[in-house]
């Protein structure tokens, strides 16, 4: 586990800005790949607000994530014009290859499954992210590859 004081000195860095509920918890999963267990009580202390709304704000932004993420994380675009070209069928049978849901990790942690909304790639749908790398055209095949690749 990661020690209180550090998870302070993330907090107290961040505590004098206006609204600063959203750069602290930036700042923790910046600092830390994600936002442990036991910042969300430091944070509701800190900002003088309950544990269920520093919940809220990060259920609401889908980028905090309470476990660490795999050493990849792939993105599979889930948003309308990918939905047309065959990103749902891709998409579910990623995640059933993997025996995943979304925001699952592989057991050997090298692969984490998310879903997006529009990767700006709608010409070539569908689209995948993996890490900060976009790939359009995705099919079966090339899923394959990019999951062996990452390893998972
Ligand atoms: Fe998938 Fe735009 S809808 S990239």
């Amino acid at each position: 586990a990661i020690p209180d004081p550090e998870i302070q000195a993330v907090i107290d860095k961040d505590l004098h800005l206006e609204g600063p509920l959203l750069p602290i918890l930036h700042g923790l999963q910046t600092t830390f790949g994600h936002i442990p267990d036991t910042a969300i009580a430091l944070v509701a202390a800190a900002l003088n607000i309950t544990k269920a709304e520093v919940h809220g704000v990060m259920s609401f932004y889908h980028d905090f994530r309470q476990v660490p993420a795999g050493r990849h994380v792939l993105r599979i675009c889930r948003a309308e014009a990918c939905q047309a070209m065959g990103g749902k069928a891709l998409a579910d049978e990623t995640l059933a290859s993997l025996g995943l849901d979304w925001h699952g990790t592989t057991a050997n942690g090298a692969v984490t499954i998310e879903p997006v909304y529009c990767l700006g790639l709608c010409a070539c749908a569908p689209a995948a992210m993996v890490d900060d790398k976009v790939i359009g055209r995705v099919d079966k095949a090339r899923m394959d590859t990019i999951l062996q690749e990452a390893g998972a």
